[in-house]
């Protein structure tokens, strides 16, 4: 895991996601990042488990991100899915916040 600068934090308004590409050390990773209205940030993959979209389109409600196509909650620590349809989690990865630099591992 390497990790790398993927935004700034005042890129990231609370309540909001951003999708960012992440480059890794096996090529580049497509990335979501989220700041929850507590002011918590996460990685999360942002490829949806269900289908080929974007989880930075959709909903962030507490820890949690909803995709916009079919609803499915996604819990932003674990990468759970909490609502179907979808049933297989979304990696999530490691963040850290270094004054405004938003700093994410990847593979
Ligand atoms: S594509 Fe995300 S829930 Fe269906």
């Amino acid at each position: 895991m390497s990790s790398h600068e993927a935004c700034r934090l005042a890129d990231l308004a609370p309540g909001s996601a951003l999708r960012v590409e992440v480059a890794g050390d096996s090529g580049t990773v497509e990335v979501a990042v989220v700041r929850a209205d507590d002011g918590s940030v996460y990685a999360i993959s942002d490829i949806c488990s269900h289908g080929q979209v974007s989880l930075s389109d959709g909903e962030v409600e507490g820890h949690h991100i909803e995709c916009w196509l079919h609803g499915s909650m996604f819990d932003l620590r674990t990468g759970a899915p909490q609502a179907l349809p979808a049933t297989k989690p979304v990696p999530v990865y490691p963040v850290t916040v270094d004054g405004e630099r938003v700093l994410v591992e990847v593979p």
